[in-house]
């Protein structure tokens, strides 16, 4: 924190410098020809006298006056005042050393994690459907059930989960992956390479019948929070799915339907024979429960978000969310749940939650991710995988994700790839980790500002939502260290 206050009292000392040097070039700069194109504050203005009198273009008239060109050479003083702001004296520093190297250079390159969908001819499409205990009904439910995944780095991890969701009964026609990138329409155009952390391969999420949204520039977790109330609103969604991307999920397919349990102890809505008892169908008979209850009254509550394991996967009310005024984008990442989910707690929004599934948390990826649709490896009968294998394995890849396995840190799976350097909108990974880590912190130290305490339990300190801004800090920054330090985060 004390690095950025630094940093934008400079920039403001520029903006200063630069401000008394136009106002400086303006009222003593010798008043200049038009025909002369250096751009300076007062030949500025001297156009602006004469909008709408354009000089003549060279083609036009009988005796046009030949134009000087833009004197591009030297560097105008005010641009090298851009660059440094000092004196002549000033003597720059040397270059600095370059750090170690990292390990993650030398990293291995990622195979293909789903070989099927590139072969040739490609796979026909009924091979790409949810095994059949899972498949959702001919003819949609009568609800909408978009489900929003948002992506920015590590393909395979991505692929994993949206497959794993059409196996567990969601129709791909309903899952948007929302590609968060920043590439633009580079990874539409095919001109990433799989090495690449920001690859995505349009075509294959197009053969397994799944949708993408391309976010227009690259947006932290909070913009993207608000992104999807936004398309909700534009797709006229009023209520949507969303799951983090580093998830593996399963129906119960060991169990009989039964109607998902709801945290509030409402009796249920009677089981409805037709459903099958996917983690989809149970998502839909929660989603069905929760309107139901809203708009018949009965002693429903009105709620904003419903989750599934946290909010690995949530159900969004949009209109909730709209009516706190969404998420707060100065709050990039962690710790924005918890100004979220505390706002609207406090205008009496109900938050309840349902097991609808097995959903895991994981942070490697299975050798060929087609085994969670076809339940067979190498494409022989002895290859047969059965649900109960595909769990267990999954959860040992959970268990390896806490336990430090897979790299050491809980996240380290979005660093797996290290190439596409040369590429559209390359970034440097490492680069793009530490700038997002910092701004990890930046959006913890904003949370512990804007309520005077660091850490998530704000409500249980009594804490209300009118506080907000005017609260002393509860800690001492000289002897407890900076808003997002402390061992509340
Ligand atoms: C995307 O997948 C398709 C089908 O598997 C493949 O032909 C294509 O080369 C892939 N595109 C890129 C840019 O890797």
């Amino acid at each position: 924190m004390a690095k950025l206050a630094h940093m934008s009292v400079r920039s403001r000392y520029r903006m200063l410098f630069l401000t008394i040097s136009i106002l400086f070039v303006y009222f003593f700069a010798p008043r200049q020809d038009s025909s002369n194109f250096s751009i300076s504050a007062a030949s500025v203005i001297q156009w602006s006298a004469h909008l709408g009198r354009l000089p003549p273009s060279q083609n036009a008239g009988s005796n046009p006056t030949p134009m000087a060109p833009p004197n591009l050479l030297s560097q105008d003083p005010l641009e090298s005042e851009f660059y440094s702001w000092r004196g002549p004296d000033y003597v720059p520093r040397p270059k600095p050393p370059y750090k170690p190297p990292s390990p993650l250079r030398s990293s291995p390159p990622i195979p293909d994690p789903f070989p099927l969908l590139s072969s040739n001819p490609p796979p026909k499409r009924s091979l790409l459907q949810a095994p059949k205990i899972n498949r959702p009904p001919k003819t949609h439910y009568p609800e909408q059930t978009p489900l929003l995944i948002g992506f920015t780095r590590n393909w395979p991890q991505l692929l994993q989960c949206v497959v794993s969701y059409i196996a567990a009964g969601w129709p791909p026609e309903d899952i948007f992956v929302v590609e968060n990138t920043g590439v633009m329409n580079s990874n539409k155009d095919g001109k990433l390479s799989l090495q690449n952390p920001f690859y995505l391969n349009h075509t294959q999420l197009d053969m397994l019948g799944v949708d993408v949204i391309i976010t227009p520039t690259l947006l932290t977790f909070a913009q993207l929070q608000n992104f999807y109330a936004w398309t909700a609103l534009e797709k006229d969604w009023e209520t949507y799915f969303w799951s983090h991307q580093d998830l593996l999920v399963f129906s119960f397919e060991d169990e009989a339907f039964l109607p998902p349990a709801t945290s509030s102890g409402t009796p249920n809505p009677e089981p409805n024979p037709e459903y099958a008892g996917s983690l989809y169908t149970r998502c839909v008979s929660t989603l069905r429960y929760l309107m139901n209850s809203l708009n018949l009254g009965q002693g429903g509550k009105k709620w904003a978000s419903h989750f599934f394991a946290y909010d690995h996967l949530t159900l969004v009310n949009r209109d909730a969310i709209l009516a706190v005024g969404g998420w707060d984008t100065h709050i990039p990442y962690y710790a924005g749940d918890c100004d979220m989910y505390n706002r609207l707690r406090w205008a009496g929004y109900g938050q309840g939650q349902t097991e609808v599934g097995f959903i895991f948390d994981v942070a490697t990826v299975l050798e060929d991710v087609g085994v969670l649709l076809l339940r067979i490896r190498n494409n022989t009968p002895e290859g047969e995988v059965d649900w109960q294998t595909l769990v267990d394995l999954a959860q040992q890849m959970e268990d390896l994700k806490y336990t430090g396995g897979a790299g050491g840190d809980r996240n380290t799976w979005q660093m797996r790839q290290s190439g596409g350097r040369g590429e559209p909108f390359y970034r440097d990974p490492e680069g793009f980790e530490t700038g997002l880590r910092m701004l990890i912190d930046t959006g913890r130290a904003v949370f512990a500002e804007k309520w005077g305490h660091r850490g998530c339990d704000i409500a249980q300190v009594g804490i209300t939502a009118e506080d907000e801004w005017r609260l002393e800090r509860d800690w001492d920054v000289q002897s407890e260290g900076f808003g997002w330090e402390g061992d509340l985060w």
